[in-house]
């Protein structure tokens, strides 16, 4: 399972040494939590900030626009080097035409819903993504709680993206740790995003990372040994 750190709860002050950490733990991509205090109560960063993330890592990064209208920023992210920006279903009404600006712009697409949205708004949309992203926690906040009904969420839209034969990365979000990595894992995710459980206070990045590997590598359909 690819893991996919948020920056959001790193420490700021020393953002490029976590960053170089994460790296050398051998993480995927670096996730970036963009809130505008509007969409969702929190105000995180902006383009300013990814552009500077950008400047200290080489692995790729996603900018995950918790925001309204987020289109007026595509262009500041692209530019600031983010190579896949992922949209709320929420906040894009006219999907297609959102879609299509990304793909004009070629960047990856993902998009993304609330705990609570039905699957159903986004499956006429999974042909023209390359990802999907299942919110398991409420957007806004880092370190919450996984919640439980995500599970099922998350293996209905396995089922969804695999009718379709789509090769769609399967990303989710909030509250993963060791003790949930597996429900996700199980249920079909390909990608983990972890803020909390790899840049915390107790443990180093190295070690949180190793910490999740090795829990993603005893699920129990972890039949090949990989993580
Ligand atoms: C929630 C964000 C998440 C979150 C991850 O709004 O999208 O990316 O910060 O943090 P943890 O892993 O601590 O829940
Ligand atoms: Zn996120």
């Amino acid at each position: 399972m690819k893991l996919s750190p948020s920056i959001y709860t790193a420490d700021f002050g020393r953002l490029g040494e976590q960053l170089r950490d994460a790296e050398a733990a051998g993480v995927d991509c670096i996730h970036l939590d963009i809130m505008d205090g509007h969409f969702v109560p929190n105000i995180t960063f902006g383009p300013l900030v990814a552009a500077a993330v950008r400047r200290h890592t080489r692995l790729p990064c996603e900018a995950h626009l918790m925001m309204t209208e987020p289109e007026r920023y595509f262009e500041a992210f692209k530019q600031a080097g983010v190579s896949r920006l992922i949209v709320h279903v929420e906040t894009c009404p006219h999907l297609y035409s959102t879609i299509q600006q990304l793909r004009r712009m070629e960047v990856q697409v993902g998009i993304t819903l609330n705990p609570l949205t039905p699957l159903s708004l986004i499956e006429e949309a999974l042909p023209l993504v390359d990802m999907v992203l299942i919110m398991t926690v409420e957007p806004g906040f880092g370190g919450q709680k996984y919640i439980p009904l995500s599970t099922q969420r998350i293996a209905a839209m396995r089922r969804m993206l695999d009718r379709i034969g789509s090769a769609a990365e399967l990303e989710v979000d909030g509250g993963i740790n060791i003790e949930t990595i597996c429900d996700a894992r199980d249920a079909g995710a390909t990608i983990a995003v972890v803020g909390s459980a790899v840049f915390n206070d107790t443990y180093s990045v190295v070690e949180s990372v190793n910490m999740l590997r090795a829990a993603a590598q005893q699920c129990p359909t972890n039949d090949t040994g990989d993580e």
